[in-house]
């Protein structure tokens, strides 16, 4: 049991100077009107659980302008505690219990989430990168297996690319040397990557069906080569060893995977309409909570920025009445005409957010 988020303690994070959120067990709204300071605080919450911010943007930009830096805290009950500090110019660190650790990415796991912003929408609208940016960030909270395989495997990508653009000639063996690790790496990638998207498929159809009744959401695995055991990426990685060398990059590999979402039968990112994109977002990080769930016998936190946008008001509906469902902690922002229904009726715990100052509503304790 990691437990849920009890506090959160926000300094110099964008608008927001100082800020301290206990959010409740089942959901809590975040209300303000735009540029106040909503989503700041659902990225200082997901830097807690990712070791990274929620909007594209360096760190840099994070921190509030005329300061050095800026410090997200968070209890979880059972008292464990996160922090993280951005510095101007300099690393950010993490620390788990006043401890401080090597990388920012040793915190995932510990408070598991599932968060949707409106960058997510380039899960359908954008890069194959961002398709496996999303598998990637969401297999990690649940398999510290899967983290160590990236970690290994970027590293090994990076220094045989780093040989690559060589002026020198580099012998096989070197790059046999990086192969060999990256073919190990990468078939647990490729294997989690395929597990995962088997599992999530039915469930994001379900979400899907569920929010706009009538369409499908067909989302499926699309490994770049066929390969899925390390023997197979050894092969590969040496039958491609002249192509790399004249392209000067590592060609062919887990790096180059995508995942296909179709909506109503055709991809989503060249025909989806913009509800339907935001529809299908919606519904893939639905299914990614249950999975999460699954795997983990608990529910990670869930973060839903402005979700409501966009979306026809039967969507709407059925998404307030999802997100106010018993079970697992969710964070929901927005202002205020669009969390009027359902959401806003079985809320635990409401914040206002004015320019940059959080506070409680009392009138709900
Ligand atoms: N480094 C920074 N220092 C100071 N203020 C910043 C910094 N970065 C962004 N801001 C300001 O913080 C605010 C952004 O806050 P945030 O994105 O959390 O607002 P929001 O309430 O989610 O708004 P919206 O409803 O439009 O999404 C803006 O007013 C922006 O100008
Ligand atoms: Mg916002």
């Amino acid at each position: 049991m990691t437990g849920y988020l009890e506090r959160l303690v926000l300094r110099n994070l964008r608008r927001l100077t100082e800020a301290e959120i206990s959010p409740a067990q089942g959901l809590t709204l975040i209300v303000g009107k735009n540029g106040q300071g909503k989503t700041t605080v659902l990225e200082g919450i997901h830097l807690l659980s990712t070791g990274r911010l929620l909007r594209a943007g360096t760190e840099n930009d994070a921190i509030q302008l005329g300061q050095d830096g800026a410090r997200v805290e968070g209890t979880l009950t059972g008292g464990t505690e996160l922090a993280v500090t951005l510095r101007r110019g300099s690393r950010k660190m993490a620390y788990l219990n006043g401890l401080g650790q090597r990388r920012a990415s040793d915190l995932i796991g510990r408070m598991p989430v599932v968060a949707f912003s409106a960058q997510d929408l380039s899960l359908v609208t954008g890069e194959p990168a961002d398709r496996r940016m999303y598998l990637d960030l969401e297999i990690s909270q649940v398999s510290p297996a899967y983290l160590r395989d990236l970690t290994v495997y970027k590293k090994n990508l990076k220094e045989r690319n780093a040989l690559l653009r060589q002026e020198e000639w580099v012998s096989d063996d070197l790059l046999a040397t990086y192969e060999e690790a990256m073919a190990e790496a990468g078939a647990g990638l490729r294997q989690a990557r395929a597990q995962w998207v088997t599992e999530l498929a039915p469930l994001a159809r379900d979400a899907y069906a569920t929010l706009a009744p009538g369409e499908t959401l067909h989302v499926e695995y699309l490994p770049h080569e066929e390969w899925m055991d390390a023997e197979g990426a050894r092969e590969d990685y040496a039958l491609n060893r002249r192509r790399d060398r004249e392209r000067r990059i590592s060609t062919r590999g887990p790096h180059r995977d995508d995942m296909a979402i179709e909506v109503a039968g055709v991809d989503g990112r060249k025909y989806g309409s913009q509800g339907q994109q935001r529809t299908a977002v919606i519904a893939v990080k639905m299914a990614t909570r249950a999975l999460m769930a699954a795997r983990r016998g608990e529910w990670p936190l869930l973060l839903l920025d402005d979700v409501f946008s966009d979306l026809d008001a039967q969507r709407r509906a059925c998404l307030a009445e999802w997100a106010s469902q018993p079970g697992g902690q969710v964070i929901l922002t927005g202002t205020e005409p669009e969390l009027a229904g359902s959401a806003l009726i079985s809320a635990q715990a409401l914040y206002w957010v004015d320019s940059g100052v959080v506070t409680r509503d009392e009138i709900r304790g």
